[in-house]
């Protein structure tokens, strides 16, 4: 008997797989990581014991994660041919285009690449997590002319990184506010990003391959390029005076507003609810409240506008003025979703090819048939 086939435009009604990774109620605006709420995990976890949790699917004991976090500073060092790969990207290139090809590159440094072993693709996932923070301080720091950093195993992924990226040790507040960022975007259920990485991984092709696919899926603006998107919004809006009228403006003319909205939150998205606190309390930290009030007060007028639509604050809009106030470059935001991200992608392919099976849906095909093909002299 044919099964009976249903066209869900966006798949926004279709579940295309099976995970223990994430949950998330939209309607209630819970998240949680293998059961554990994303609060808990935000206030106590870090990022490397959330990655151990998310591809063994529970928490380590104290000595796990010693080893866990020594197995994954082992393979922070970048291969040099990675490094001369990094000088050779022309220094104007977006950093997200920058990523995806450098990610696709680490495989030709990987004897393991084709190996789809579940061993070797734990192997695979650990060097991915562990390389894409050096990857994006390097090209962030050729591109601006400066000497590449390389990585150090003294230190945990989110100091690390941001001790490549900028020449200096981070403060304990700032790395720890990155390693919160971190853990808050390291996995979110069925993603645009997460599909694209099963979809690539579930035809045997590889690790690298499917991280390549997720790096280029989670660009758009849709989707983690959203966070950038934020940020431009706030600087063209500039000064807090200025709000209330930009906004207005653009709900009139049904613009959609970076940072609002979700396919699956219909209430304030969890994330964001932790992030408003963090922002708040770095702005007031630092005396430079500009960023949040302004986001304060978009917040507010699209409560009033659009709130019984069921769209409010996403992930990316208060992760925006985080990243600002800690000095990161806002080209840069997008790459820093994808270094987080790495580690759910890569336990969601380990978790596809458990049970893996093709994703392979249908298209409904809506065009002519019996056409008579005319040679091209008679067109
Ligand atoms: C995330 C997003 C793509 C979800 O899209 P979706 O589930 O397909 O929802 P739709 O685009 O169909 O929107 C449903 C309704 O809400 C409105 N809406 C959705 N997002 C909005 C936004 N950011 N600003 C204003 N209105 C918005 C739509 O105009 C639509 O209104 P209508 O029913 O009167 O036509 C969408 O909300 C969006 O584009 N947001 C901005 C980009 C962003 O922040 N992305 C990051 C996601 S984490």
């Amino acid at each position: 008997m044919a099964t009976q086939l249903i066209f869900d435009k966006g798949l926004a009604n279709t579940v295309a797989a099976e995970t223990s990774l994430s949950f998330i109620d939209g309607e209630k605006g819970v998240l949680e990581y293998v059961g554990i709420e994303i609060d808990a995990l935000a206030r106590q976890s870090t990022f490397e014991e959330t990655t151990f949790l998310l591809w063994n699917r529970r928490l380590p004991s104290q000595d796990e994660l010693s080893s866990f976090e020594r197995d994954l500073r082992k393979e922070y060092e970048l291969p040099s041919g990675m490094i001369d790969m990094v000088r050779k990207i022309p220094r104007s290139a977006p950093p997200m285009h920058a990523l995806r090809t450098l990610i696709s590159a680490l495989s030709f440094f990987d004897l393991e690449a084709d190996v789809n072993t579940p061993a070797a693709n734990a192997r695979k996932a650990m060097r991915l997590v562990a390389r894409t923070p050096g990857l994006i301080a390097a090209f962030d720091r050729h591109r601006k002319g400066k000497p590449i950093i390389l990585a150090d195993a003294r230190f945990g992924i989110a100091e690390d990184f941001l001790r490549m990226l900028n020449g200096t040790e981070p403060t304990v507040a700032m790395a720890r506010a990155f390693d919160v960022c971190l853990i808050l975007h390291a996995d979110h259920g069925l993603n645009a990003s997460t599909f694209a990485a099963r979809v690539t991984i579930s035809t045997l092709s590889d690790m690298y391959s499917a991280m390549t696919s997720a790096v280029g899926t989670l660009k758009g603006p849709l989707h983690g390029g959203a966070n950038e998107g934020v940020m431009h919004m706030l600087e063209e809006i500039g000064t807090m005076d200025r709000v209330d009228g930009w906004v207005q403006e653009r709900i009139g003319q049904k613009d959609k507003i970076m940072g609002f909205g979700h396919r699956i939150y219909k209430s304030y998205d969890p994330r964001a609810t932790y992030l408003k606190t963090f922002s708040q309390k770095i702005a007031s930290d630092t005396g430079n409240t500009r960023l949040y009030e302004m986001s304060r007060r978009i917040e507010e007028i699209m409560h009033e506008a659009v709130a019984a639509k069921g769209i409010y604050p996403n992930v990316d809009f208060y992760s925006a003025t985080t990243y600002a106030s800690l000095g990161l470059d806002i080209d840069l935001f997008t790459c820093l979703f994808a270094m987080s991200r790495m580690s759910g992608w890569t336990g969601h392919c380990i978790e596809q090819l458990e049970g893996n099976r093709l994703i392979r849906p249908h298209a409904e095909y809506k065009g002519p048939h019996g056409v008579k093909y005319l040679p091209i002299s008679q067109r």
